[in-house]
């Protein structure tokens, strides 16, 4: 039901049929960068973390040569899942699994295969765990469950890295983490971060702090408004130097940042499937996506400051939490309200307008990597 005039949706089904959730894993979630935290959340050898992507269940730990390494959370004997535990430390460096107890070494091999005998005819190097691609950038580490990635890392990254050049990412520490799990599909949260359509009516704090956005527009180019000629790459209102409730902050500000930077308050960087980060002058902030289920999405937010503040400003950094916190949660409730409404039988696919661009450029990719 194309039509001349308007742009439409991906289809509505889309958005909750498992089938189509499963096509996209394998198409798009198999087959990305995906960010999965940082170096230091695997700050010993053995530590580990487990992580569910769809259907899938993915293990990460650090090895005594203090090298991270990912493998599919699955023994070469029968399949039984290895670890249990969302996160902990491998006793004595080794991997054992819960059923036969086949172990294995940090970073991958099997030692030991109980009671095996040469008549088995298994050698142990010839089972090893099914190892998972991982790289690291800038302390944010990265994996890749396509078994021979077809994309590298740093297409993955340009030109958005770019923008954040000049923030020192790898000397960052999180000073706050916070989990949601949303009722939604994880594109229906990719869609509303994509658009600013719905921020006059969703977010009124925040179209405060950053007035553009009343306009349903991300920016003032594409709002067709002429910006302040002494303050030209300006985002937030006049006096505001971050996002907080009252756009100030006590929090020492990052060295080496440029007049742009200061000036905006606000760059944004986007890696999708799985992360976006917003750098501010004194804080940076990220938000990683998992897509868990077809009506479920596990949001992971950090707030991180350079990792030499001294004592931590534990009021401060509440304080600055609590406004990004307010948009997450205030976006989370659209996404989840979008959610139980687009199930409707009658609702085959919805419309969209032009403040929706990046919307329909979104849809647009995820046809591509359906090979639609
Ligand atoms: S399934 Fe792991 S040891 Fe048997
Ligand atoms: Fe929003």
């Amino acid at each position: 039901m194309s039509h001349e005039k308007y742009r439409e949706t991906l289809p509505a089904s889309w958005f909750y049929d498992p089938l189509q959730f499963r096509r996209e894993l394998k198409a798009i979630w198999g087959r990305a960068w995906l960010c999965i935290g940082r170096e230091e959340d695997w700050p010993a050898a053995g530590d580990f973390h487990r992580l569910p992507i769809g259907a899938e269940q993915i293990i990460v730990t650090r090895s005594e040569d203090d090298v991270l390494h990912a493998f599919h959370n699955t023994c070469r004997h029968r399949g039984s899942i290895l670890c249990e535990a969302d996160s902990g430390t491998f006793a004595n460096r080794r991997i054992v699994c819960p059923y036969h107890a086949w172990s294995y070494s940090l970073s991958g091999e099997l030692k030991q295969a109980p009671r095996a005998t040469e008549s088995d005819g298994i050698r142990l190097e010839d089972f090893p765990l099914y190892r998972v691609a991982l790289e690291t950038w800038r302390g944010f580490v990265f994996i890749n469950l396509d078994p021979e990635p077809a994309i590298s890392l740093d297409q993955t990254l340009e030109p958005e890295a770019g923008y954040v050049a000049r923030w020192p990412l790898e000397q960052l520490r999180s000073v706050r983490r916070e989990s949601h799990r949303l009722r939604c599909n994880w594109k229906i949260f990719w869609e509303n971060y994509l658009e600013c359509y719905h921020c006059p009516g969703v977010h009124p704090d925040l179209c405060r702090l950053v007035p553009v956005y009343r306009t349903g527009y991300m920016d003032y180019q594409d709002a067709g408004l002429e910006q302040d000629p002494q303050r030209p790459h300006a985002m937030l209102r006049p006096g505001a130097v971050t996002w907080s409730q009252d756009g100030f902050t006590d929090l020492p500000w990052f060295k080496g940042l440029g007049e742009k930077e200061l000036e905006a308050g606000m760059t944004f960087a986007t890696f999708r499937p799985t992360m976006f980060l917003v750098a501010h002058v004194d804080y940076v902030r990220t938000v990683r996506v998992m897509a868990v289920g077809p009506e479920e999405t596990e949001l992971t937010v950090d707030w991180y400051l350079h990792r030499d503040t001294g004592p931590l400003p534990a009021a401060e950094i509440d304080r600055l939490a609590a406004f990004a916190g307010q948009v997450v949660s205030e976006d989370a409730h659209a996404c989840e309200l979008n959610q139980q409404g687009i199930r409707c039988s009658r609702h085959e696919q919805g419309v969209l307008l032009e403040p929706e661009d990046c919307v329909f450029e979104f849809e647009q990719w995820v046809r591509e990597r359906l090979g639609e």
